[in-house]
């Protein structure tokens, strides 16, 4: 519905570049698939993509102990980012050095540097060891990137620490010698730490980080920090609705006071619910377009505008969520949004283009497109449709009021667990169960089967875990109890309690 109360537009739209979110902290595509979504990427408009790593990437020393098992080979990496390189992607690395490090803090050599004990998720950064570990990390990664790509920008990441910083002793011992009680101020010197770590090194690289830490600061303490010359804030919201509640008039002078220029960060997948498996498309072109009214208001304050938005594309919430939409799902999301981001809205001749570039039948509309009842054949497509079948069946078992009247009346606690029930209805439910479990399962295999050609063998295991076995368990053990019911020739006489 939010698509028919489309906003009249300013009508001087700034041009803006677009970043693609590939996040790697879930379901990594195999380097082959991960090459032809960079391909569509660039075709649908991308400037550039964002890359985060997380546990994925081939480190060396101490740091291998915390990585995948499953991580890219060096080789593997060099392929990738030379593909992207060749598509005229420019490759933003983003590395995690404050919160969000649950990949590294979770492990046992790694606790100690934990900012609070009992968590996992943000560094003590008054600890030297932190230093030296991100200090490695990151001048590992760098060193790779650089390599084989230009690398203007490098994404430090640093959203929500909450307020865990000032919490270790270390901290606490470093804020005694900056003199401070105020933890803002332990957590820019530590963005100052973490960006010339990479700057003294790499010079031309800009700094991203997420623009949680410089919401409310002033431009000042900003200054003190070099904060402004050396880092610019990524203003990230995912809303599908009234952004402008979030991100304020006041909110964007400030920054716009603090910094010469900041990036946007909207969503085409992965902030619609953590555990939806299933891309719903109209929240993701709403946000967008919102996003395009963002930077129509608010790029002019800034000395150089707002100069990109990454367009992201969570493949889980954290490190220890459940997989959400996943990427062969969400193609035609990203090619909607980047389109709104763009001017704010969807012609039918951008339907068209979107159309050809992810293959779709010359039939398809952008009412399809934007239903997401396309039949497009861009690469992936077999997992989105067995995802989207998988979710329908579920949906439909849901749905089959009938069924439910039988298991309330006659498959409910008592039933299942005394074997104590009607054969005449148990007989009708068991042919009901019998049937929905044999064609989930055969989805089952499709999910393995072509889950298994892009991504590695583990995202199929653990997405059929999370979301699909607990359908299945279901069935099978109903089916279980129903023949011991109906394997049965009497039953005994109440009371049964
Ligand atoms: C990349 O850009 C160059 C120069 O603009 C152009 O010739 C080439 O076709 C582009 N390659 C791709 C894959 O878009
Ligand atoms: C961690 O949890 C334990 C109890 O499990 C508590 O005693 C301790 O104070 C907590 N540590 C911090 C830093 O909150
Ligand atoms: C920090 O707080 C303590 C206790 O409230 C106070 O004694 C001290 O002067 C404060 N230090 C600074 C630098 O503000
Ligand atoms: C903007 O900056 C002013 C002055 O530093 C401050 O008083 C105000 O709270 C800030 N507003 C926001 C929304 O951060
Ligand atoms: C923007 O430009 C003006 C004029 O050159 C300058 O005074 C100001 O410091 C700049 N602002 C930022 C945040 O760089
Ligand atoms: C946006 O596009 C839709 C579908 O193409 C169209 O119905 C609507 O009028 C457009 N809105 C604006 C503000 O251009
Ligand atoms: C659509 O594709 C079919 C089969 O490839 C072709 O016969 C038809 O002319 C195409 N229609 C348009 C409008 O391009
Ligand atoms: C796709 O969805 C649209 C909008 O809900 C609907 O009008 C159309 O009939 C659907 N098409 C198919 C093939 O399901």
């Amino acid at each position: 519905m939010r698509l028919l109360l489309f906003l009249t537009l300013i009508s001087l739209t700034v041009a803006v570049d677009k970043y693609v979110h590939m996040d790697l902290k879930g379901a990594p595509p195999r380097p082959d698939y991960f090459k032809k979504s960079l391909d569509l990427f660039s075709k649908l408009g991308a400037k550039g993509v964002v890359i985060e790593w997380e546990d994925m990437f081939p480190l060396t020393g101490i740091l291998s102990s915390a990585s995948h098992g499953n991580a890219y080979s060096k080789a593997d990496v060099i392929g990738i980012l030379d593909y992207a390189n060749r598509a005229n992607l420019t490759v933003v690395p983003l590395v995690q050095t404050f919160g969000h490090a649950e990949w590294i803090l979770k492990t046992a050599l790694f606790e100690p540097l934990r900012e609070n004990e009992n968590y996992t998720n943000v560094f003590c950064i008054g600890n030297p060891a932190t230093k030296d570990i991100l200090s490695d990390l990151l001048s590992q990664v760098a060193q790779l990137h650089a390599a084989v790509t230009p690398m203007p920008f490098f994404h430090i990441g640093a959203d929500e620490a909450m307020i865990q910083p000032g919490q270790c002793p270390e901290d606490v011992e470093m804020m005694e010698e900056l003199g401070t009680n105020d933890t803002r101020i332990l957590v820019y010197h530590h963005l100052r730490t973490v960006s010339k770590l990479i700057q003294d090194e790499f010079p031309e690289t800009k700094i991203l980080a997420w623009f949680d830490e410089f919401k409310f600061a002033d431009a000042e303490t900003i200054r003190d920090f070099e904060l402004s010359e050396r880092v610019t804030p990524v203003v990230w919201k995912y809303n599908a609705d009234n952004l402008e509640q979030y991100l304020t008039e006041e909110m964007w002078g400030n920054l716009s006071q603090s910094f010469s220029s900041a990036w946007g960060g909207s969503a085409f997948k992965g902030a619609n619910g953590n555990a939806k498996i299933d891309n719903e498309i109209v929240p993701y072109m709403s946000n967008n377009q919102q996003w395009r009214i963002q930077l129509d208001l608010h790029s002019g304050k800034f000395n150089r505008s707002i100069e990109a938005v990454i367009v992201t594309g969570w493949q889980r919430y954290d490190h220890f969520t459940g997989l959400c939409e996943l990427l062969p799902t969400s193609m035609t999301a990203l090619a909607l949004s980047m389109k709104m981001l763009e001017n704010g809205n969807v012609t039918s001749e951008d339907a068209s283009l979107i159309s050809s570039v992810l293959s779709c039948p010359n039939s398809t509309t952008i009412v399809n497109l934007i239903a997401g009842n396309d039949t497009c054949k861009y690469e992936g497509y077999k997992a989105r449709d067995s995802i989207k079948e998988i979710v329908k069946y579920m949906k439909n078992f849901d749905d089959y009021t009938w069924i439910h009247n039988l298991e309330n009346g006659w498959f409910g606690k008592t039933a299942e667990d005394r074997h104590f029930s009607s054969r005449y209805y148990i007989e009708s439910l068991y042919n009901q169960y019998k049937k929905y479990l044999k064609n989930a399962n055969r989805m089952k295999q499709d999910i393995i089967n072509n889950f298994n050609s892009i991504f590695f063998s583990e995202t199929a295991s653990e997405f059929l875990f999370d979301r699909v076995n607990s359908f299945t368990d279901k069935l099978s053990k109903g089916l279980e109890d129903m023949s011991r019911i109906i394997g049965r020739r009497t039953f005994p006489v109440r009371p049964l309690f």
